[in-house]
């Protein structure tokens, strides 16, 4: 473990320095980690921790897409590869990794091939601390813990395979064996996490559904929605307001970002960009602060919750869903967007 200074409040890491690849192994050494779900997070998981040497089966309901995605990223049918049932009963380690809504809707049938001293584990808090909406309440006689990455599924296989990982936050529920936290640690490191953090399972939920919604999807939606329709209103052509919203931020800016910070940033740009930036990066702030307060409410309160595992159990879900991001897909603002990004060098011609 290494202490870290954020920004003048010191916290705990863990990177594969303080916690070796060689340690994960060790701790997983007599464990059949079973990753339950194979859709976006279960892919990635279980082939870097098939890659890095621990004894892993894929559990997944036969007869979709998702059971030939394992078979064609090698998972053997029978050997490695089994019905949700059955894979549950094998590990010693459940990771959880269907989608929230059918977490609970297969917990019965989960809860029942957990034996004393397994680990069931997840990535994400939704099930635990929304109990009273999911029903998800393990048995006392197993750990339960948490490591949940800060980013998509396909990243932590992208970057694993690259070299680089994606940072996880962990977390103990419950402790039942006086090993939870090697254990948890040890399948972050083996997922391939760059470093580990310490929090709960409440503030996982409470802050990746903020996130989500926020900054990382919905309001970057919504904000860069709004700056490309003010830009069509004023007579600019739909290539210019697509280039100044978002082909400039996701394709220069925010990869500058990334590397080196807002500050540096702002005192790389012209100083024109950056008076204005400066001036109006305040007013953006405080115009949005309610609306944040209102989605951190409705996030405690079990509002947004409530919403997911309605909608995603509805029998039409699919359907609909399909259709409104068809809608945003046709929208002028993404057909421009596509057209934008098949000029792009790498995809011209094809
Ligand atoms: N998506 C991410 O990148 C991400 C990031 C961090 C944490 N997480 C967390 O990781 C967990 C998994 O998320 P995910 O996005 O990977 O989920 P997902 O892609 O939506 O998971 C779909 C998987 O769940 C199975 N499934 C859904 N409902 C089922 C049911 N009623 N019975 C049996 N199987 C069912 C699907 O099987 P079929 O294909 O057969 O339908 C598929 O294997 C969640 O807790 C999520 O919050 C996700």
């Amino acid at each position: 473990m290494a202490i870290i200074n954020f920004g003048g409040v010191e916290e705990e890491v863990i990177t594969a320095d303080e916690f070796t690849l060689e340690k994960a192994r060790e701790v997983l050494a007599d464990e059949t980690v079973a990753v339950l779900g194979y859709g976006v997070q279960g892919p990635g998981q279980a082939m870097n921790l098939r890659d890095n040497g621990i004894r892993v089966i894929v559990g997944q309901r036969e007869g979709g897409d998702s059971w030939d995605r394992a078979v064609a990223d090698g998972f053997v049918p029978g050997k490695t590869l089994f019905p949700l049932e059955e894979a549950a009963r094998q590990a010693t380690v459940v990771q959880f990794l269907l989608s929230d809504a059918g977490q609970m809707q297969t917990w019965p049938l989960i809860k029942s091939c957990l034996n004393e001293g397994d680990a069931l584990y997840f990535s994400h808090g939704f099930s635990i601390v929304f109990s009273d909406q999911t029903g998800v309440v393990p048995p006392d006689n197993v750990d339960v813990i948490l490591v949940a990455p800060k980013g998509s599924g396909r990243t932590v296989r992208t970057n694993f395979l690259e070299g680089s990982g994606i940072n996880s936050s962990f977390a103990v529920h419950q402790d039942f064996t006086g090993r939870a936290r090697e254990r948890t640690l040890a399948l972050g490191i083996a997922i391939g996490s760059g470093y580990l953090f310490p929090t709960t399972f409440q503030n996982e939920v409470y802050s990746d559904l903020t996130g989500e919604r926020g900054v990382l999807m919905g309001c970057l939606a919504g904000v860069m929605e709004a700056q490309y329709n003010l830009l069509r209103r004023h007579g600019h052509s739909p290539s210019e307001a697509f280039n100044e919203t978002v082909e400039e931020l996701t394709q220069s800016l925010i990869r500058l970002v990334a590397q080196n910070g807002m500050d540096w940033m702002f005192s790389n740009c012209s100083t024109t960009a950056q008076r204005g930036a400066l001036d109006w990066a305040p007013r953006f702030r405080d115009a949005v602060a309610p609306v944040f307060d209102e989605l951190y409410q409705k996030v405690v309160s079990g509002q947004e919750t409530r919403r997911v595992l309605e909608s995603n159990q509805a029998p039409d879900y699919r359907v609909k869903l399909q259709k409104e991001l068809d809608e945003i897909k046709n929208s002028e603002m993404w057909r421009a967007g596509a057209a934008v990004r098949s000029l792009r060098p790498e995809n011209r011609g094809k």
